[in-house]
């Protein structure tokens, strides 16, 4: 069974190589020749201890990279992440019920564990020596991580001073080079691209089409997990847009092998202040206009996303929307997710604030069943955590604030705490 690269303006195909972009400038996409696949054999693998099947990428290997030799396959193992709901989520966004699937519970804490497994266990079988990505943090922190246990150099590029420190720690400790470049992600984005052509660095961003192939995982699983019911929506975070076109392209093919019959729509979710594909949405034009980003949400600070046109296929194909959420919007989402007990990072949290804006314009009914994807861990972040609730985030509001109380040491102090309402 095997696999080309084709390109997605063109249609011009390539063997599967060191190789991200088309002759013609465009993105490359996956394409796969499929055996015959079945729910049973997933279903059959669910609870294996043994790799790389316990994988909740690798589960899917026949979807993801049918050929490779399970042999050059670096798994942690990934996915096998959780759907939460519980009754204030879904009260805060207006349905009956809102369930969330928890990427941040991946091996390094957010999704970019089911591109990367992909990633590198291709760049094992190519042999290459060193691998790279430009980073708003989570993409730099998985990638150190699985290239350290690859044995495979790493350097991170990322913009300085932008990156939440959870993630920066995470790639310094695996022992990536960090390369931290005045600009911002686009910057980073753009010189790396460079540097990957010229420097002979295996480039690992979701430019790479490998990494969009794992992520498709996401959408797999989860409709696994509700007994191949697909639900009505999937809303999730938008940044530099590899997880919207993975989800179009998973669901696109989920189709076509005959293990769902009926598509839910994808609702795109983006900061108001690095908005670039909203606007494209909104303007219905063809070519995305790159702007200069501003968000609380460090994650998906981005500008000028690289997959864009796959992820505006996805959201056509399967009748979504593209919506855009503040600053105020995000943190309160976020504490409202954290404050059930789930957690999450900010941008984890636009889709669910983007869910309930959904829900209050009545695109999404109230009896429609949704899946927000939170896509990272509540302690990649713990700055915006504390500064939310110490209200020191400027322009945000603490509508929904847990104050810490400072107290002398006493015991009188600590009853008049206990009847303080915070
Ligand atoms: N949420 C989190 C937590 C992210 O880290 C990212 C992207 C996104 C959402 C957006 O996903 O790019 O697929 O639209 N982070 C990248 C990084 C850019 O470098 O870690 P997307």
């Amino acid at each position: 069974m095997g696999s080309e690269f084709k390109c997605i303006d063109c249609g011009m195909v390539y063997e599967p190589g060191i190789r991200f972009r088309c002759d013609c400038g465009g993105l490359l996409e996956v394409i796969h020749e499929f055996g015959h696949v079945e729910r049973e054999t997933f279903d059959e693998r669910l609870g294996s201890m043994k790799p790389p099947y316990s994988s909740g990428v690798w589960r899917y290997k026949e979807i993801i990279n049918p050929a490779i030799d399970v042999g050059h396959v670096v798994s942690r193992p990934e996915g096998n992440t959780n759907l939460y709901s519980h009754p204030r989520l879904g009260k805060y966004v207006g349905l009956e019920d809102l369930a969330v699937k928890h990427e941040g519970e991946n091996p390094s804490g957010s999704f970019k564990d089911r591109g990367m497994t992909v990633g590198i266990s291709e760049a094992v079988r190519l042999g290459v020596k060193a691998v790279a990505c430009a980073s708003t943090g989570n993409t730099s922190a998985s990638l150190a991580a699985y290239a350290a246990q690859a044995g495979i150099d790493c350097v991170v590029f990322i913009p300085e001073g932008e990156i939440a420190f959870g993630k920066l720690a995470q790639a310094l400790s695996y022992g990536a080079k960090v390369l931290q470049i005045s600009g911002n992600f686009d910057d980073a984005m753009r010189v790396v691209q460079e540097a990957s052509g010229e420097l002979g660095l295996y480039l690992l961003n979701s430019v790479n089409p490998w990494r969009i192939e794992g992520q498709k995982s996401i959408i797999f699983e989860m409709i696994q997990q509700r007994g191949w019911e697909p639900p009505d929506w999937i809303a999730v975070p938008a940044g530099n847009l590899g997880n919207t076109s993975a989800f179009g392209k998973a669901l696109r093919e989920a189709v076509e092998l005959g293990l769902i019959d009926k598509v839910p729509r994808i609702a795109s979710i983006q900061a108001e202040g690095a908005n670039p594909f909203y606007r494209l949405w909104e303007e219905g034009g063809e070519v995305l206009e790159p702007m200069k980003p501003s968000t609380v949400a460090s994650a998906i600070k981005i500008g000028n996303p690289v997959s864009w046109k796959k992820a505006l296929r996805s959201v056509r194909e399967t009748e979504g929307v593209v919506d855009q959420v503040s600053d105020q919007e995000i943190m309160d989402a976020k504490a409202i997710v954290d404050g059930c007990g789930i957690g999450c990072e900010p941008a984890s949290a636009a889709s669910v604030a983007g869910v309930r804006k959904l829900v209050e314009k009545g695109v999404i009914g109230p009896g429609e069943e949704v899946v927000c994807v939170l896509t990272g861990n509540l302690l990649k972040d713990p700055d915006a955590s504390v500064q939310y609730h110490t209200g020191t985030i400027k322009g945000v509001e603490q509508t929904y604030a847990n104050r810490p109380i400072v107290i002398d040491a006493d015991i009188a102090s600590v009853e008049r705490a206990l009847k303080r309402k915070n």
